[in-house]
């Protein structure tokens, strides 16, 4: 292999430092302060507000390699270039050197014997051409030009390639790619992206935002003028070893040859998959997509785990157990129906944990939390597939008796799937589809919403965002609910938040996510955090604030959706200084802390998958 995965990240991240460049470390997968979208998808996402004008404490200049989740694309895993996880490498000027130095860094990077080396003729790229947003750029071009690019290699293009926005507002600007040759022997002279476009592969992408989109689809200038670029390390690393797929690079062949020892299934050499032969029934292509989806989905969930999303039924919890659960399914497919996603995750552990420290210091977790999966879900897979066998019999039954071919499974049957035997939906859909069959999955949505409202009417007192009762013990409780929370996220880590709360004059219970047993230890400290903050006798206040700002602080909360635009925000903090508890509610609470008593944890207890549940009472 030329070029590795670490070679190239280690190489990029140093030449940034090179130009005066701070490494950041990469954010989390899961947005801190966006809760509207489930993954960052994107390098420059935790970036945002410094682009739009904050201050970022590590300086103007930025680089890191950032790790990325992506699931529109989910039913693509397997082809030659889809993934679900990837590592983004960038580079960012906020306010600082604009496209002149960007373009000819870049291109310094790429070209130089000392970094990267390529062949300068194996590079074209392309610039906006200009649109009654913004002007064609020819000062990006121009640079292009002084650093040695011959202007026929030099494509100008419209907004649909050349202009880039994280989302409907928000920063954006024209930006200029970076293309590799990946057609045969050298590019064919004259040959650009504009009219060659198979034959050239996108490499990087500087994005020059000095615009912000309103919500009226109008633009306006920001405060300055930024560069924010991005580099998909796994498809650089394929292009530059002249490979399709980031599969057939160090990337991934661990994590394969790792399925290989396992199953006995060895992996198809010189595969291709494509949008043409994705479901062509032939075996190697089968076999090859199996195997990479599990390689995919085993490596997106070490990740997802280190960043503290556990399996469960909602949000980011539920695509981590939908992953897993397809690929102990593509699993049963290469005839392996054993518990094994562990060692396959060790693999990838063993790749990231130098690289993503969390994965290192949370391996142990990472293994035992797949393991719980697996091991749960191995043991209705085989009966849910049996019942879906059942189901296709009686379909076949039907058609004998009266003629008449089913050509849909109901929701009630899938609805079945899902709750007894723990079959994501759209491994209902997939399993359906090699039938020849479709799923009605409205009524599906419709059996689990009456599913979900039976649930919750059943679950006793459950939070409206105010409490039911405002005598002095339930509303002491209920500040010390509050406490615990923060004191819970002190201990434990911030993927603890609220799952659920009912509160009596007697007690207080409180579910949070988190997937393992408290210690002895973490017990103590947790009922320490509350005492101390009792006996710091913190007054409360309460502000109004509006949501949205309310959520980019870093106010904690649950159910944000639940609340209106303004929302009551209530924190103690002491004399010193020291806030002890920022939480979104309805109230109310107590006047200050030090009426409380003295907190003490009764039980602490598994609750469902991934939940746990304290019992806790104030003593006076
Ligand atoms: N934000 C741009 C991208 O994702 C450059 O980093 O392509």
């Amino acid at each position: 292999m030329k070029h590795t995965s670490s070679d190239i990240r280690k190489k990029f991240l140093e030449f940034w430092e090179t130009k005066q460049h701070s490494i950041i470390p990469s954010s989390s997968l899961v947005p801190e302060n966006d809760p509207s979208v489930l993954f960052n998808t994107a390098g420059m996402q935790p970036l945002v507000p410094y682009l739009l004008g904050e201050t970022h404490p590590s300086g103007t200049r930025l680089s890191n390699a950032q790790k990325c989740i992506r699931t529109t694309d989910l039913d693509e895993v397997g082809d030659d270039t889809h993934l679900t996880f990837f590592e983004m490498l960038g580079n960012w000027s906020l306010g600082d050197y604009f496209k002149e130095e960007s373009i000819k860094w870049s291109w310094e990077f790429l070209t130089d014997p000392k970094w990267l080396g390529l062949d300068p003729n194996m590079i074209a790229v392309t610039v906006f051409e200009g649109d009654e947003s913004a002007p064609r750029d020819e000062q990006a071009a121009a640079i292009w030009k002084l650093v040695g690019m011959p202007e026929d290699r030099i494509s100008y293009l419209g907004a649909d390639d050349n202009w880039w926005a994280a989302g409907d507002t928000g920063p954006c600007g024209p930006d200029t790619e970076i293309f590799y040759w990946v057609g045969q022997g050298k590019p064919i002279p004259g040959s650009n992206v504009g009219n060659d476009e198979h034959n050239w592969m996108e490499i990087w992408n500087n994005v020059f935002m000095e615009y912000k989109r309103n919500k009226d689809g109008s633009l306006e200038a920001l405060p300055a003028q930024n560069v924010d670029t991005g580099m998909g390390l796994e498809r650089i690393t394929a292009t530059l070893n002249g490979v399709k797929s980031a599969y057939d690079t160090d990337i991934f062949q661990g994590m394969l040859s790792k399925i290989t020892d396992i199953t006995g299934v060895k992996y198809p050499e010189n595969i291709f998959i494509n949008e043409l032969n994705f479901h062509s029934e032939d075996e190697l292509i089968q076999r090859a997509k199996s195997m990479r989806i599990v390689a995919d989905h085993v490596r997106t969930s070490v990740l997802l785990i280190s960043d503290g999303v556990l399996p469960s039924n909602m949000d980011q919890g539920y695509i981590l157990r939908r992953i897993l659960r397809r690929a102990i399914r593509e699993m049963h497919k290469l005839g392996f129906t054993d518990t094994c996603l562990t060692d396959i995750a060790q693999v990838s552990i063993t790749h990231f944990e130098n690289i993503y420290p969390l994965v290192g210091e949370k391996s142990q977790h990472i293994l035992e939390e797949i393991f719980k999966e697996e091991e749960k879900f191995q043991k209705t897979i085989t009966s849910g597939l049996r019942e879906f066998d059942k189901l296709l019999s009686g379909f076949e039954k039907a058609f004998e008796h009266t003629g008449r071919k089913t050509t849909e499974i109901s929701g009630k049957q899938s609805f079945k799937l899902y709750d007894t035997y723990g079959f994501p939906i759209e491994m209902t859909v997939e399993l359906a589809a090699e039938h020849g069959l479709s799923v009605d999955t409205d009524a599906f949505e419709k059996a689990f919403a009456e599913h979900q409202e039976k649930s919750r009417s059943a679950s006793e007192g459950k939070f409206k965002g105010g409490l039911a009762d405002d005598g002095e013990e339930t509303t002491n409780l209920h500040t010390a609910t509050h406490l615990l929370l923060a004191g819970l996220r002190e201990v434990l880590g911030d993927h603890v938040h609220q799952a659920g709360s009912n509160i009596t004059p007697e007690r207080l219970r409180f579910d949070f996510n988190h997937g393992d047993k408290l210690t002895d230890e973490q017990k103590q400290a947790v009922e320490a955090y509350v005492n101390e903050a009792i006996q710091s006798g913190a007054p409360q206040l309460l502000e109004e604030m509006d949501k949205n700002e309310a959520k980019e602080s870093g106010v904690e909360g649950s159910f944000w959706e639940k609340y209106p635009d303004t929302v009551k925000v209530y924190s103690f903090t002491d004399s010193t200084g020291k806030c002890w508890t920022k939480e979104l509610c309805g109230g109310p609470h107590a006047e200050k802390l030090s009426d409380l008593g003295i907190f003490k944890i009764k039980k602490e207890q598994s609750s469902s998958s991934g939940i746990r549940r304290i019992k806790a009472v104030l003593e006076k």
